[in-house]
């Protein structure tokens, strides 16, 4: 039987309602935070969370306090009516797409900021990024109070931040990782992955392929530094315009690694274009 449309809200006092009406009933809550375009990734993540908690919340909101002036915040893709058709056909029991002024008030004033994992890799190009992410997502836990909420791994860094914040705060939320869902070809998918041509859409599908060679040359000699420095050249040689980092780092507090003696992530940020691409995976 074909699923009824979910209902959208949009006020923080309506989502407490509803949560509080669940809660009463002893319904464990789940949220999974997008911005979104919602792809297969984001689904596989609100499917996971159906798994695990009795009622899915799925917030959409592209979050300006994430985007630096000169990046695609007024470009990135919104198309809310889709999104509602595919969580229809999909998972999820309610959408809370908040209004700009209920995340951000008039005179809105404070932010969370998090440090030793969130600091390098993407705060070297996007010194903004996390402090946007951290605010936005505190408030979102704040806001729906969930016993669970679920991040993708794609953004792997973004996992681990959000892992220490609700850990310094105590916020009383289980966090959980999504596994990446690839393309065909190995590419994560991405919202951003729109804004690829066709010819860019063929390159991009290398950067999966290198980062496995780089990954088990790392394991089989153990040179970190000099598969990596391998890997960059062959992202170049394969058509990627800048690589921002690829980097083999701890997995968990993302620190450096001089060799292979903890559990170990590859991490990778390239450009093609006008398009970044992040992707990551364990060596
Ligand atoms: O990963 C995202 O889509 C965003 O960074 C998030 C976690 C929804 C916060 O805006």
């Amino acid at each position: 039987m074909a699923r009824a449309p979910l209902n959208t809200i949009r006020t923080v006092a309506e989502l407490r309602r509803q949560i509080d009406f669940w809660r009463g009933a002893g319904q464990r809550i789940g949220l999974v935070p997008t911005m979104g375009a919602l792809h297969e990734g984001h689904l596989s993540l609100v499917r996971a969370m159906g798994d695990v908690a009795d009622k899915t919340v799925v917030s959409i909101f592209v979050n300006p306090a994430q985007f630096a002036p000169h990046e695609d915040f007024d470009e990135y893709p919104r198309n809310e009516s889709d999104d509602a058709e595919k969580l229809r056909e999909t998972a999820g029991d309610l959408i809370y797409a908040p209004l700009q002024t209920e995340m951000y008030p008039g005179g809105f004033a404070t932010g969370v900021s998090v440090g030793a994992v969130a600091d390098g890799l993407e705060s070297d190009t996007r010194p903004h990024f996390f402090g946007g992410v951290a605010t936005v997502v505190s408030k979102l836990l704040i806001q729906c109070w969930p016993d669970l909420a679920i991040f993708g791994e794609k953004d792997y860094q973004q996992l681990q931040v959000i892992r220490r914040m609700t850990r310094d705060l105590n916020l009383p939320v289980e966090i959980l990782g999504g596994a990446i869902v690839r393309e065909a070809d190995g590419l994560a998918m991405s919202s951003r992955n729109a804004y690829l041509s066709p010819e860019e859409r063929v390159v991009a599908g290398q950067l999966n392929k290198i980062m496995w060679s780089v990954a088990s040359r790392a394991r089989a000699s153990g040179d970190l530094e000099g598969s990596t420095a391998q890997g960059c050249a062959d992202l170049k040689a394969a058509g990627f315009d800048a690589v921002d980092y690829l980097e083999i780092r701890d997995a968990d507090s993302l620190a450096t690694l001089q060799r292979l003696s903890r559990e170990a992530r590859l991490l990778a940020a390239v450009k093609i274009g006008k398009t970044r691409l992040i992707d990551n995976m364990p060596v």
